[in-house]
């Protein structure tokens, strides 16, 4: 079909498409479907593109196992695409389009084992389509009505579900680093009272603790915060993984006797690399102790808590000042779908809050602007991807899920318990294993090349994609099963594929 950019219809329009009101508008450069009329007259040319989009997301997803895991090839955009002076047509838009989807990694793909990135269930997708259609701003009570209401109440109802008090409460933010960077501000204003006049005041240096397997994000926070990353104190692991609450106590005890002051302790559950769990019940008998606040992140392994027969793994989490919980990861939403819960949430107000004196208060009917209360103002409204997944899957669909992937991750363990070749990096607690090829190579240096050459080869003649961590000074190869449609199949030929590696 031949299209005209500056007209509302295409030179081949059906004939019983309405006619378009040039009338409407006086744009003249501007395509005829780059926006919807607000009365409609352009509907069904918009719909043409949509559908033809939707059409090639449709011919890819459902194509995934026979596009590769990690594309390294596609059609490739030249730089006289990126900033075009006029219009393109919808043929090319579709045609770039394509591009993308053929450029994109491919999460869906039941070998696509390498990062905690799942594919994405359908309804998140379809809420995807929802927020971006009615742009809607979390800033602010008056630019997301239904999507404020619907965060603050559905994560209240979130926190009771980590046995959080009736107090709690929390708000999203895009990705757990920032979710990370929220509460560790928080938890900093807090302990030092330093919201308005900063940290110039506080003598003793402000330290954190966290286990040496922490997400770099909490690193991050530090230097944002200006703490500075030396200000976050490593806490070794057991060869289990897991943060050693001896260790921590001592680690405390230390920093108070140099005369620094601590002020938080971040637990992990479900460790970026090896997917353990810190030990939550300890830490958080210390931090009540010592008096320090207790983050738990739990970016991935929160989601268990929709398991009846594995929440018991989190068992501790209830004692957490502030727990950061990514669905994006294990619940299979779209990105970004991060939040962060407070133990009491308007800790928020009192120890964070910014406002934003250019939008409407809405506090006499005790509703706020969260982007007052957060890190970020304007912010998509993921909250709409969370929720209708949960309608779509309810607790018990992702408890299946999520049961079902331990299941994946017992099969793909037998497999590699069946080769003494291969080493763990830590016995497996979620749905995370993270091994080593020890044949072919002497030290560390070559152990690292070895297994660096295997996750090529893996994916060359297995399509199969791993990670390659580094972790305890060597590179590991990392294995995220949270595909449904990964099979025993699969696993079979993986492993098949590992003993024929010839170094
Ligand atoms: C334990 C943990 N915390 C925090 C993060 C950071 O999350 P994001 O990438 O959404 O910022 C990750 C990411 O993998 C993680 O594994």
């Amino acid at each position: 079909m031949t299209w005209h950019v500056n007209t509302l219809m295409p030179l081949s329009a059906d004939s019983s498409e309405p006619a378009a009101d040039h009338s409407l508008c006086s744009l003249n450069v501007v395509p005829a479907d780059a926006f919807l009329y607000p009365d409609g007259q352009n509907t069904t040319q918009v719909k043409r593109l949509l559908t033809a989009t939707l059409d090639e997301v449709l011919d890819t997803l459902s194509a995934a196992r026979l596009l590769p895991p990690v594309p390294e090839n596609w059609p490739g955009i030249s730089t006289s695409q990126l900033l075009p002076a006029q219009p393109c047509s919808p043929q090319e838009l579709i045609q770039a389009s394509r591009v993308l989807l053929q450029g994109a990694m491919n999460p869906a793909h039941p070998r696509y084992l390498g990062h905690m990135d799942p594919l994405p269930s359908t309804a998140s997708i379809a809420a995807s389509l929802i927020t971006a259609a009615v742009n809607n701003n979390l800033l602010s009570r008056e630019m997301s009505p239904v999507f404020s209401d619907l965060e603050q109440r559905l994560l209240r109802e979130l926190s009771a579900l980590f046995g959080l008090p009736a107090s709690s409460g929390g708000l999203m933010l895009s990705g757990g680093t920032l979710c990370n960077l929220q509460a560790l501000t928080v938890a900093r204003n807090t302990h030092f009272n330093v919201h308005a006049h900063g940290m110039s005041g506080v003598s003793r240096q402000p330290v954190l603790f966290a286990s040496e397997a922490c997400h770099s994000s909490i690193q991050k926070a530090a230097m944002i915060l200006g703490l500075g990353t030396a200000s976050v104190i490593s806490i070794l692991t057991a060869p289990s993984g897991k943060m050693c609450p001896s260790a921590l106590e001592a680690a405390i005890a230390l920093s108070r006797k140099n005369g620094q002051a601590p002020f938080a302790v971040v637990a992990t559950a479900g460790t970026t690399v090896t997917g353990n769990i810190d030990p939550l019940p300890e830490i958080a008998e210390i931090c009540q102790r010592e008096r320090l606040w207790l983050h738990v992140d739990a970016s991935y392994g929160g989601a268990v808590i929709f398991s009846p027969r594995y929440r018991s793994l989190l068992a501790g989490i209830d004692q957490a000042d502030s727990i950061t919980f990514n669905p994006q990861k294990w619940c299979y939403v779209t990105k970004t779908c991060a939040l962060v819960l407070f133990r009491e949430e308007q800790i928020l107000d009192r120890a964070f809050r910014i406002p934003a004196p250019y939008m409407s208060l809405h506090e006499e009917a005790g509703h706020i602007n969260l982007g007052e209360w957060g890190i970020q103002g304007t912010r998509a409204p993921d909250i709409a991807k969370w929720w209708l997944t949960l309608l779509q899957l309810g607790q018990a669909g992702l408890a299946e899920l999520i049961e079902q992937a331990m299941q994946q991750t017992a099969q793909f363990l037998a497999q590699a318990r069946r080769r003494d070749f291969l080493e763990l990096a830590t016995p497996p607690e979620l749905n995370i294993v993270c091994l080593r090829d020890q044949r072919h190579s002497y030290d560390e240096i070559s152990r690292g090349k070895q297994n660096t050459a295997l996750q090529s080869y893996l994916m060359n003649e297995a399509q199969t994609f791993v990670s390659l961590p580094h972790y305890r000074e060597s590179r590991w190869l990392k294995a995220v099963l949270l595909n449904p449609f990964t099979s025993s199949k699969d696993f079979d030929e993986i492993f098949q594929a590992i003993d024929r590696f010839p170094g």
